[in-house]
């Protein structure tokens, strides 16, 4: 049986976390949050693809190709979050489950971080939980794809 493949979508200056404000973003690095994902990922028995951009463009690119090849996605997308309905667009074309994972509760935050172009298109949406979040959201999606064999 061909391995599931999960999405993880990170956007712009997620390359900096554990640097940049880490009072709100947290510690960890997003080396840090790869390496638990793909633990993770490895009990669930998911193949993982894992990337980070600056540019909203790869971006689209990242879930157009998602849509053919993957199972699942996970996306942060950052900023992009509350810009882009170039991403929006993009999830709308896809028909797999989509988690949008934030590290911070944007809505604890700046007005402008309120809204999401990407929530209108997400299956589930973690925010606020740190880092943690990205393992929320691939448990859940082990649980929505029926696959949720680990301990
Ligand atoms: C973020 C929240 C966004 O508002 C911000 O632009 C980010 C990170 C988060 O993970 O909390 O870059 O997506």
């Amino acid at each position: 049986m061909t391995q599931q493949r999960i999405f993880v979508l990170n956007g712009p200056n997620l390359n900096l976390l554990g640097q940049r404000k880490p009072e709100v973003y947290g510690t960890s690095t997003l080396k840090d949050v790869e390496l638990s994902l793909r633990q993770r990922a490895q009990e669930y028995g998911f193949a993982l693809e894992f990337l980070q951009t600056n540019h909203e463009g790869v971006l689209v690119d990242q879930v157009q190709r998602a849509r053919a090849e993957a199972a699942g996605i996970i996306i942060n997308p950052a900023a992009y979050t509350h810009t882009s309905v170039a991403l929006h667009d993009a999830l709308e074309a896809v028909d797999i489950p989509v988690v949008e994972v934030h590290l911070s509760n944007i809505h604890r935050r700046e007005q402008f971080r309120h809204h999401s172009f990407v929530s209108l298109q997400a299956t589930a949406v973690f925010a606020g939980a740190g880092a943690y979040g990205y393992l929320l959201a691939l448990d859940f999606l082990a649980h929505h794809l029926g696959e949720d064999t680990a301990s």
